[in-house]
C-alpha cells in the first residue's frame, strides 16, 4: 500500500500537468510555428505564380484566368485562391473564399496574413501584392486549409500522452523494483545483524555485500552497549542466591530451566544395612548445585548410586536436597555396557587425556564411541521427557554430552542450550588425534551459547573448529556460523558459593585443627599442609609428595615439624592409568615417609577415603597450607574452597600456574609444578610466612571470590541467554509484522 502510494499517486499528478500544462503549451507553440510555416508557404507559392499571374492577368481571357486560379487551387492544403484589383474588389476566385475575407488597401507589397476561425475550422488568408509593368495590377489572395494542423496536433498529443505514460509506467516499475530489492537488503540486513550478535538464526553469508560495512558498525555499536551493559549489570549486582532468583524471575520468567550433567549431586548408596547420601566430589557439582537450589528447575543426571533406583519416583525423579527439596533429579539409568564404553572408555580414557597436558596418552576405540553416541540419545530422550515448554534454557554440562546439544536442537529447534565445557580444550593439532573431532565439534555447535573458563581455550575451540568444520568464525563477536546457525563462544570462569552455606555452620578454626590434628597424630610444633583432590593424574599428586620430598631435603629443619596430607578422593578406578596411579602415589609417599618418618611422624599423609564436604571444610580450616599442584586444570574450585573456607585471613594457597584459578588468584603462591625446586621454596615460604602477609594475601583473595562467586558465573550465562532469547522474540515479531515472513526461527 505505501509502495502504492509512494509511486503511483505522483505518476497521476505527473499526467495531469502534461496534460493540463505542457500539452496546450505545446498546441501554442506549434500552431504559431504553422502559421509561420504558411507564411513562408504563401509566400513561396505567390512569388513562383508571380510572373505567370502576370502574364496570365495582362491576356485579360476571364477563362483562362478562372482555369489559373483552379490550378492553384488543386494544391491539397488550399482552401481557396482570389485576386482583389487594384481598386480593393474581388476580381476573381477559385474555391470557397470566405465572406469575411476583405481586400486589404494594397500596400508595400509585403505579405499580410491573418488567421480566421471559420465555422469549417480555422484558415490561412495571406495576400500578396502583383506588381505589373505599370504598377501594381491588384492582390493575390491564397486561402490555405489550417484544420490539418488541427489534426496533427491532436494526434502529437496523444502520442506525446502515450509515451509519456509508457515512460512513466517503465520508470515507476523500475524505481519500485529497486525500492523494493534496496527494502529487502536492508530488512536482511538487519536480521543477518541481528543473528550474528548470538543468534541462532541462519544467516546467509556474503549476501548483501553492500550492507556489510553498515552491518559491521551496528554491530560494534550494539556489542560495544551489550559490553556496556553486561559490565554495568555485573558490577551492580551483588551476586546472591536471592540476585540470581530475581534474576531468573525478572529475565527469564516463567522459563525452564534445565541442567544436564552426567555426575549427579545426590547419590544413594548402599552401605551394608543402611542406606548413604553422598555428595560427589566434582567441581562441577559443586559449583552448580546452589543454582539449582535458587532456581528449582530439573536435574537430569545418571542415576550412578546402588540404591539410587530405591529413591525416585515412577518417572525416575527425585526431590532433593534430601532435607530441604528445592528441586529435582531426573535419574538416567545406564546398563554396565553403556557407562563401561561411554563413561570409562571415549569420556575418561579418551576426551579426559586429550583435553588435559598430562602426558596420558588418550585412548579411542569404536565401541566406546558406539556407546558415547548411545547414551548422548539416552539423555537427550529423558531431557523430552522432562520439558514442559518448547523453548526451555537448558544448560548441559562437560565433555561426556558432547553430542547432546545437536540431539537437542534437532527436536527443540527453539531452546537456549548453553554448553559449559568445564575440563581445557587443547590446541587444534592436539583435538585432531581424536577419530571422531568433527562429529564432536558438530554436537557441541546445536548450542546456542559455548562457555569456558578462560579466553585461552575459546581460542582453541573457535581454531579447532576451524580448521575441522566449513564454518565462519567472527573474531570480534566470538561467533561461529555454521550450517545456517549462529554459535557464540564465551569465557565464563567458574566459582564456588561465597559466602557459602556450610561455612556459616563451620567449627571455629581453633576447634578444626585440633580433630584434625588429633586425627593425623601431629606434634604440637607440627605444621599442616592439605591438598583436597580426586586421585587423578593431572592433579600433580606425585608431584606435591616430591616438592615436600624436596623441601625437607633443602630445610631439613622441617623434618619432624611439617607433615602434608592429602585427601585424594577414589575416581574412576576401573581404568588402569587411574589404578597404576593410586599405586604410584602411595608407593612415593611410604618412600619418602620411611627416608624422613620416625616414630608417629610422617611428611606425608595419603587418605583415599571419600570426605564429605564438612569434613574437607575442617581440612581447609586447621591447615597452614593448601598446595594445589594441577598438572592441567580447567579451573579447579579446591583453589577457590581453600580461600572461601578462610574467615579468620589465616592460611597460605600454594597454586599452580595450569589451573584456570591461577589467572584469577595472583596473591596465592604461584607454582609450576614440574619444578621441584621453586615448589619446595615455595612450601618453605609459606610455612615462614608472617600472619600480616598471610592475611594481606588472604584478604586480597577472599575479596575476588567475593565478587566473582558461583551465581555471579551462572547469573552471567543466563543474562546472556535471557538477551539472546529476548532478541529472538524481537526477531519473530518483526517477522510477524509481515516484512518478510522467510525467516526462519
Ligand atoms: C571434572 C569434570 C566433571 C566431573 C568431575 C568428577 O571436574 O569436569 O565433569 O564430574 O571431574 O569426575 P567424575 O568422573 O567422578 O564425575
Amino acid at each position: 500500500m505505501r509502495l502504492f502510494l509512494r509511486f503511483v499517486v505522483p505518476l497521476f499528478i505527473a499526467i495531469g500537468i502534461i496534460a493540463y500544462v505542457v500539452v496546450p503549451l505545446m498546441e501554442n507553440l506549434m500552431a504559431q510555428w504553422f502559421v509561420r510555416d504558411l507564411d513562408l508557404r504563401s509566400k513561396l507559392i505567390s512569388s513562383t505564380l508571380d510572373d505567370s499571374l502576370f502574364d496570365v492577368l495582362d491576356e485579360r481571357s476571364k477563362t483562362k484566368i478562372q482555369s489559373f486560379f483552379d490550378r492553384v487551387k488543386q494544391d491539397e492544403r488550399m482552401y481557396a485562391v482570389g485576386f482583389c484589383d487594384k481598386k480593393g474588389l474581388l476580381a476573381y476566385k477559385s474555391g470557397e473564399l470566405p465572406t469575411d475575407v476583405t481586400c486589404p488597401a494594397t500596400g508595400s507589397g509585403e505579405l499580410a496574413s491573418q488567421v480566421l476561425q471559420e465555422p469549417s475550422g480555422p484558415l490561412h488568408v495571406a495576400f500578396h501584392v502583383i506588381q505589373g509593368s505599370g504598377g501594381t495590377l491588384g492582390q493575390l489572395v491564397l486561402v490555405h486549409d489550417m484544420s490539418f494542423i488541427q489534426r496533427r496536433s491532436a494526434a502529437t498529443k496523444q502520442y506525446i500522452l502515450y509515451v509519456f505514460l509508457a515512460v512513466s509506467v517503465i520508470v515507476a516499475a523500475v524505481t519500485t523494483l529497486m525500492a523494493w530489492l534496496t527494502w529487502r537488503g536492508w530488512i536482511s540486513g538487519a536480521r543477518a545483524l541481528f543473528r550474528s550478535n548470538g543468534f541462532r538464526h541462519p544467516l546467509a553469508p556474503g549476501t548483501h555485500p553492500e550492507l556489510q560495512p553498515i552491518v559491521r558498525d551496528l554491530r560494534e555499536l550494539i556489542r560495544d552497549l551489550e559490553t556496556d551493559r553486561r559490565l554495568r549489570d555485573d558490577s551492580q549486582t551483588t551476586w546472591t542466591p536471592r540476585a540470581l532468583k530475581e534474576l531468573l524471575h525478572k529475565e527469564l520468567s516463567g522459563d525452564e530451566v534445565i541442567v544436564v550433567s552426567n555426575r549427579e549431586p545426590y547419590i544413594h548408596v548402599k552401605r551394608d544395612d543402611h542406606i548413604e547420601v553422598q555428595t560427589p566430589a566434582s567441581g562441577l557439582v559443586t559449583a552448580l548445585e546452589p543454582i539449582m537450589r535458587a532456581c528449582s528447575g530439573t536435574w537430569v543426571a545418571h542415576g550412578s548410586g546402588s540404591a539410587d533406583r530405591d529413591f525416585v519416583d515412577a518417572h525416575d525423579r527425585v526431590a532433593v536436597p534430601p532435607d530441604h527439596p528445592a528441586y529435582r533429579i531426573r535419574r538416567v539409568w545406564l546398563t554396565e555396557q553403556e557407562e563401561s564404553g561411554y563413561y570409562y572408555g571415549f569420556s575418561n580414557e579418551g576426551l579426559w587425556p586429550l583435553c588435559h597436558i598430562a602426558h596420558v596418552r588418550p585412548v579411542f576405540r569404536t565401541s566406546d564411541w558406539e556407546q558415547y553416541k548411545r547414551v548422548n540419545e539416552k539423555f537427550a530422550k529423558a531431557i523430552l521427557e522432562e520439558v514442559k515448554t518448547d523453548d526451555p534454557v537448558i544448560l548441559v554440562q562437560d565433555y561426556l554430552l558432547a553430542l547432546l546439544p545437536r540431539m537437542l536442537r534437532e527436536k527443540l529447534p527453539n531452546a537456549t542450550i548453553i554448553t559449559f565445557w568445564h575440563i581445557p580444550w587443547p590446541n587444534p593439532e592436539a583435538f585432531g588425534i581424536c577419530p571422531w573431532t568433527e562429529e564432536i565439534l558438530d554436537g557441541l555447535l546445536g548450542s546456542s551459547i559455548i562457555g569456558f573458563h578462560t579466553r585461552q581455550h575459546d581460542m582453541n575451540f573457535v581454531g579447532t573448529a576451524e580448521r575441522f568444520l566449513e564454518c565462519r568464525v567472527d573474531r570480534a563477536s566470538w561467533t561461529i556460523s555454521y550450517g545456517g546457525e549462529l554459535c557464540a563462544v564465551n569465557h565464563y570462569p567458574i566459582s564456588i558459593e561465597f559466602p557459602g552455606r556450610l561455612l556459616r555452620q563451620a567449627k571455629p578454626v581453633q576447634d578444626a585443627r585440633s580433630i584434625i590434628r588429633k586425627r593425623y597424630g601431629l606434634a604440637k610444633d607440627c605444621l599442616l599442609g592439605v591438598g583436597v583432590d580426586r586421585l587423578d593424574y593431572t592433579k600433580g599428586i606425585a608431584e606435591k609428595f616430591l616438592s615436600v620430598e624436596r623441601l625437607l631435603e633443602l630445610h631439613p629443619e622441617w623434618i619432624g615439624r611439617f607433615t602434608f596430607v592429602q585427601v585424594a578422593a577414589p575416581s574412576r578406578s576401573r581404568i588402569e592409568r587411574y589404578r597404576e596411579l593410586g599405586a604410584e602415589v602411595r608407593s612415593t609417599a611410604d618412600r619418602i615417609n620411611q627416608r624422613f618418618g620416625s616414630g608417629v611422624y610422617k611428611p606425608v599423609i595419603l587418605s583415599t577415603h571419600h570426605c564429605e564436604a564438612e569434613d574437607v571444610l575442617d581440612h581447609y580450616r586447621a591447615a597452614e597450607l593448601c598446595f594445589v599442584n594441577s598438572l592441567h586444570d580447567g579451573m579447579n574450585l579446591v583453589s577457590k574452597e581453600f580461600v572461601a573456607s578462610r574467615d579468620d585471613e589465616q592460611g597460605v594457597l600454594l597454586l599452580s600456574k595450569f589451573t584456570g584459578s591461577s589467572r584469577e588468584l595472583p596473591e596465592a603462591l604461584i607454582v609450576n609444578p614440574y619444578h621441584l625446586d621453586q615448589c619446595a621454596e615455595a612450601l618453605h615460604l609459606a610455612l615462614t610466612m608472617s600472619p600480616e602477609e598471610q592475611r594481606d594475601r588472604m584478604r586480597s583473595l577472599r575479596g575476588v571470590l567475593h565478587e566473582f562467586n558461583v551465581y555471579r558465573w551462572a547469573g552471567r550465562m543466563l543474562m546472556d541467554a535471557a538477551r539472546m532469547r529476548q532478541r529472538s522474540r524481537f526477531l519473530s515479531r518483526v517477522a510477524a509484522t509481515g516484512w518478510d515472513t522467510t525467516i526462519s526461527q
